[in-house]
C-alpha cells in the first residue's frame, strides 16, 4: 500500500505571486478548492492509499503543495530549502511532521535551493531533477550523494513549468509522459536517451497540468483537460482518474503537487 502526505486547504489562497500562474487579483475560490482537494483525497483513498495529513498553518497558503515538503527515500528525509521567502516558513512544519513519523531528517546547507519531490522524481533507478527556476544543480548533486542514488539534472526553460513535476511524469513500466518544450535541448536529449516509450503531451494539454499526475501502479490520477494523453495512457493499460483542479491551477499546482510519496522509494 502506498503512503502519501497531503495537507488540507484550510489556509490555501493566492496571497503572493511567485510563478506566472499566480494572480492575487484573480484569487482562488475557497469553497471550490475545498471540494476539489476532497475529490483528490477521496480518489487516493479509493485507490487504497494510506493518506496522512499534516496540519495546515495559517499564513502558509502554499503548504497544500506537499510535494515541495522535501524528498523521502526509505526512512530518510531531506527537507526543501525554498527559493522564495514566501514558502520558506513551511519547511520546519514539514520536517517536524516527518521527524514525528520516524524519519531521519537531514538538512541541506542553507544556500542550496531544493524544492523536494516537486523537482525530483524517480524514473526507474534514476532520480530526474529539474533546475533553474526553483532548485539548483548543486543541490541535486548533494541530495543524490546524501541518498546514494544516481541522479540526472535537466534544465527547465519555460517559467510556466517551473518544477519538474509540472512537465514530466515517470511511469512504472519505464516510460514517462512529458511536455518536451519545457526542457532545453540538452535536457530533451538526455530524457530521450534514458527513458523509453515517452508520451509527448501537447501544449494545449500540458497547460492543464496534465503531467502533474499521481501514478499508483496502473492508476493515474491527473487533472482533467487532457483527452489525448488519457487515450494514450489507456492504450497502454493505465486507468485514468481525471479531476477538476481549477482552483489549484491558479497557484501553479495540481494533483501531484498536492501529494508527496511517503517515501517515494523504499530503497535505492
Ligand atoms: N504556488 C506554489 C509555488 O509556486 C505551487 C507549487 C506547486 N508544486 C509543485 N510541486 N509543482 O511554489
Amino acid at each position: 500500500m502506498r503512503e502519501l502526505l497531503l495537507c488540507p486547504p484550510d489556509h490555501y489562497g493566492i496571497e503572493y505571486e511567485i510563478n506566472p500562474w499566480m494572480s492575487r487579483a484573480r484569487g482562488a475560490e475557497a469553497a471550490i478548492a475545498q471540494q476539489q482537494w476532497k475529490g483528490l483525497y477521496e480518489t487516493l483513498l479509493r485507490l487504497d492509499c494510506k493518506v496522512h495529513l499534516v496540519e495546515p498553518v495559517k499564513g502558509l497558503p502554499d503548504m497544500v503543495f506537499t510535494a515541495n515538503a522535501g524528498l523521502a527515500i526509505g526512512k530518510k528525509f531531506v527537507p526543501s530549502n525554498f527559493r522564495h521567502q514566501e514558502r520558506a516558513g513551511e519547511a520546519p512544519y514539514f520536517a517536524k511532521w516527518m521527524e514525528a513519523h520516524g524519519y531521519e531528517v537531514t538538512w541541506l546547507p542553507n544556500d542550496y535551493y531544493f524544492e523536494g519531490e516537486g523537482d525530483a522524481l524517480f524514473g526507474g533507478d534514476t532520480l530526474f531533477c529539474g533546475y533553474k527556476f526553483r532548485s539548483d544543480v548543486k543541490s541535486h548533486h548533494k541530495v543524490a550523494e546524501m541518498f546514494g542514488c544516481h541522479s540526472i539534472s535537466v534544465e527547465l526553460v519555460d517559467a510556466r513549468f517551473y518544477h519538474i513535476d509540472t512537465c514530466f511524469c515517470p511511469l512504472p513500466d519505464g516510460g514517462a509522459f512529458w511536455f518536451p518544450a519545457a526542457f532545453d535541448e540538452y535536457g530533451q536529449h538526455t530524457i530521450r536517451d534514458h527513458v523509453t516509450d515517452l508520451i509527448d503531451v501537447v501544449e494545449e494539454e500540458a497547460v492543464h497540468f496534465s503531467c502533474n499526475a499521481v501514478v499508483l501502479d496502473r492508476q493515474v490520477v491527473l487533472p482533467e483537460g487532457a483527452p489525448n494523453l488519457v487515450r494514450q495512457l489507456r492504450d497502454r493499460g493505465y486507468e485514468c482518474h481525471q479531476l477538476p483542479m481549477s482552483e489549484f491551477l491558479k497557484a501553479g499546482g495540481a494533483c501531484k503537487c498536492l501529494t508527496m510519496f511517503l517515501p517515494q522509494r523504499e530503497t535505492i
